[in-house]
């Protein structure tokens, strides 16, 4: 099946949408797509085909987003899946490697629709550790991503050898890489740099996280980004989701929105606080105020104005080490790239 599915609403799945959409809508929904081999046993099919049925569902429900099906009608403008965890390494060999083929195939099948994710402007990112992956998925997976970076309608993210305290243990390294090559100082680190170095570092905190067939804990996904994130459990197994189950899930985060709204702004400007402290602890204690103050005590406003100094550099120390850490993923997609036969 293709990575884009073409279709309208019917009458009353649209008429439900516009409903829908007079209240608060998510902009971005994460799933945890489960189910699927339950899903098989129940229809006495072989796992690999539940899935399969499972890539079909993702396929008809995200990729669709402002343009296509379901979320095109929701204005849902980013989705992000997790497709495989690095604890499924531990499933059977026969198992991770028909995973494997199946990603291979459907990466495959990705890039020869190329044309149309283009007129769609579907952006794929993968966020994982692609080293832990097969070399000719890793390599699949950076032609798919570097053929969709520059399309923004919509944003699809793929979480692929991936769980949230590996990614967040690699952004503690990242920041440790940083601070070793001296582009930043290690009281640069703050809730927002981690944050940008994350593999989720180009999206917004997902809105809303559905988890599927009855499950009710998140198993290591995007612990760090869902903390104001409305979280709606459904028993439904994900081969089997329907529109009525978004719709469902939606009408959760619409009834929970204002107070999701109100947690989120005040963790905002805790954060904002918190920099601000942060930048008057080091300025005084790398002696910052007394070198640009000349060993004189400063007066009330001249200490502002050092503070201020004191953290446009910092933000300028920040704005070159983020740029080196892009470059030096973008790198490792460009080489992986540059290994696959055109
Ligand atoms: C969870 O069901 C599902 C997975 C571990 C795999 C999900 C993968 C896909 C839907 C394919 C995605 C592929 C690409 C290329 C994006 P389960 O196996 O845990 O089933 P169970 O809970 O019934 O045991
Ligand atoms: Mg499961």
């Amino acid at each position: 099946m293709s990575w884009i599915k073409e279709g309208e609403l019917n009458l009353l799945e649209k008429i439900s949408a516009n409903i829908l959409k007079a209240g608060p809508m998510p902009k971005h929904v994460a799933f945890i797509m489960d189910g699927n081999r339950r899903f098989a046993r129940r229809k006495n099919m072989e796992r690999q085909e539940g899935h399969m049925q499972g890539f079909n569902k993702l396929a008809e429900s995200s990729l669709v987003f402002q343009t296509l099906r379901w979320c095109k009608h929701l204005n849902i403008q980013e989705v992000t899946v997790y497709a495989f965890s690095i604890e499924n390494f531990k499933r059977t060999k026969d198992e991770v490697d028909g995973l494997m083929e199946l990603a291979k195939q459907k990466f495959e099948r990705l890039l020869d629709e190329r044309e149309n994710l283009e007129k769609h402007g579907v952006c794929i990112r993968v966020l994982g550790d692609l080293n832990l992956l097969p070399l000719d998925l890793q390599q699949l997976i950076a032609k798919a991503v570097l053929a969709t970076r520059a399309h923004n309608k919509c944003f699809l993210n793929v979480c692929f050898a991936y769980t949230s305290r590996y990614e967040m243990t690699n952004a503690v390294r990242e920041m440790a890489w940083g601070v070793e090559q001296g582009l930043i100082q290690a009281s640069d680190v703050s809730e927002a740099l981690l944050s940008e170095c994350l593999y989720s570092n180009n999206s917004p905190n997902p809105d809303l996280l559905i988890r599927t067939s009855g499950e009710v804990r998140l198993s290591d996904f995007l612990l760090w980004q869902t903390s104001h994130t409305c979280l709606v459990f459904q028993s439904v197994l994900w081969p089997e989701y329907s529109f009525w189950n978004l719709c469902e899930a939606i009408l959760q985060y619409q009834v929970n929105h204002k107070s999701i709204q109100s947690a989120r702004d005040i963790h905002r400007a805790h954060e904002a606080l918190q920099q601000l402290e942060a930048d008057r602890a080091s300025a005084c204690s790398t002696e910052y105020l007394q070198r640009h103050g000349n060993g004189k005590p400063a007066d009330a406003l001249r200490r502002q104005e050092m503070l201020s100094h004191y953290a446009a550099q910092r933000q300028e120390r920040v704005r070159h080490f983020l740029e080196a850490l892009a470059h030096k993923r973008d790198s490792f997609f460009t080489d992986l790239c540059s290994g696959v036969a055109a």
